[in-house]
């Protein structure tokens, strides 16, 4: 058998396209590090938030305001206890400053237990965060690649990804947004936040702008550059995850505004003087073009004809519904007797797709080994005699919930 019926077709896609391996490591540093130097909007990591200046990717009230507070919120609001374990995955979580401040916030509000994992397929960025954090602060972290995740489905209770997005093209970003959906257990909740345009056609210039910019850095064509890296616009990404079946809690824009400048880009790359002559050009094409159109695209110049772009970032707060919809279930019509009684087997098969003779050891607690669920429920009968078993419909909704639920949290 010939090698492409071995390999699965993503991988052969994935291995084919290196694309972002390579882009990440013509980058100076790991993320966290840029804007510790140079202080001023024009340095690359450097943005304008609530009138001063500040370290974009590490900050810690901006990564309260858009995460932790919003993942406070989310577990409050849900009754979590703070002593529950929980899995926290950063998907492309980079050097890790992220996920380490985030825990760290949250476990000043006594939420003790959380796992934190970082996916990011950068050796260079995760062995920066091996450095940072040991002894106590360690942080798990695993190198692979976030369009074929390593981890099981319904097993992630909170997960995060900043800056991210942008780093796949039109398709992958639906992949991307899917992959972290059916990470998530029911009822959970997802904070990203992605430099982003305002509407479809900014999207187009931005990732225009950055595919001939980055072309230089990189020495890749302008194509391949936009092939695989589309500054997305809020529109489509809300298009995408109501799609995939996430529930909006809160979007926007940050309050936060990068300023993107020629020299930020000479922060961010190791470059000549040739690539950096090219650079100014492009800045100095786009400013002409689009100086008197901030509608469309914002850039401007300083006093010291510093050219601009002022970057805003989209943000958005996401619940994965639950993953069975109530409403329809209490809406579902079984046979019921004259005391509104079903047949248990119905239900197990159309609610819990499972057999009765499966289903009823939940039911009751006749066996040893499963929780007994139907405490509390009208439910006639026992699992020693499944077939005869009957539910009553007032009680299929809990019982039903309470099974998911159990199977969801094993
Ligand atoms: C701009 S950095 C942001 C890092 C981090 N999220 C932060 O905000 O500090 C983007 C990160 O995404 C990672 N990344 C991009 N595509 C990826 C993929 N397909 N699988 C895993 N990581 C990826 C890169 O390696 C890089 O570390």
């Amino acid at each position: 058998m010939g090698l492409f019926f071995i390999l699965n077709l993503s991988y052969i896609l994935h291995m084919e396209n290196n694309f972002t391996k390579n882009f990440e490591n013509t980058v100076k540093t790991s993320y966290s590090e840029f804007g510790k130097e140079g202080k001023e909007l024009k340095n690359w990591g450097i943005a304008k938030y609530k009138g001063k200046p500040i370290e974009f990717y590490s900050d810690p009230t901006f990564i309260k305001e858009y995460f932790s507070d919003p993942i406070l919120d989310h577990l409050k609001e849900k009754k979590i206890d703070p002593s529950k374990t929980l899995e926290l995955v950063d998907f492309g979580g980079g050097d890790g400053v992220l996920i380490s401040t985030l825990l760290k916030q949250l476990k000043d509000e006594d939420y003790n237990n959380i796992h934190g994992l970082n996916i990011d397929y950068t050796l260079k960025n995760l062995e920066k965060m091996k450095q940072s954090f040991t002894g106590e602060d360690k942080i798990n972290m695993v190198q692979a690649d976030i369009t074929e995740l390593p981890i099981k489905n319904n097993s992630v209770d909170i997960a995060t990804s900043r800056h991210v997005i942008q780093y796949f093209g039109k398709k992958d970003q639906i992949q991307f947004l899917r992959n972290i959906f059916d990470s998530l257990k029911s009822e959970s909740f997802f904070a990203m936040k992605w430099p982003g345009a305002n509407n479809p056609e900014q999207s187009q210039i931005l990732t225009d702008f950055y595919a001939k910019t980055f072309a230089i850095c990189t020495g890749e064509s302008s194509e391949k550059v936009a092939e695989n890296k589309y500054f997305t616009s809020y529109q489509e990404v809300e298009k995408i995850v109501k799609d995939i079946g996430f529930k909006i809690i809160n979007s926007g824009k940050c309050s936060a505004e990068l300023g993107i400048t020629a020299e930020g880009f000479f922060d961010r790359f190791n470059l000549t003087d040739e690539q950096k002559k090219d650079i100014k050009n492009i800045f100095e094409n786009f400013y002409e073009q689009y100086k008197d159109h901030s509608d469309v695209f914002e850039m401007t110049k300083d006093e010291n004809d510093t050219i601009y772009i002022i970057q805003h970032h989209n943000y958005m707060h996401l619940e994965k519904g639950p993953k069975f919809n109530f409403v329809e279930i209490e809406e579902k019509q079984f046979n019921y007797d004259d005391q509104g009684f079903v047949e248990f087997g119905s239900v197990a098969m159309s609610l819990l797709e499972q057999q009765a003779q499966y289903a009823s050891r939940y039911a009751d607690d006749l066996d040893n080994d499963y929780p007994n669920l139907g405490e509390g429920l009208n439910i006639k009968g026992g699992c020693d005699n499944y077939r005869d078993m009957k539910i009553h419909k007032d009680d299929i909704v809990e019982f039903v919930k309470k099974v998911r639920e159990y199977k969801e949290n094993r």
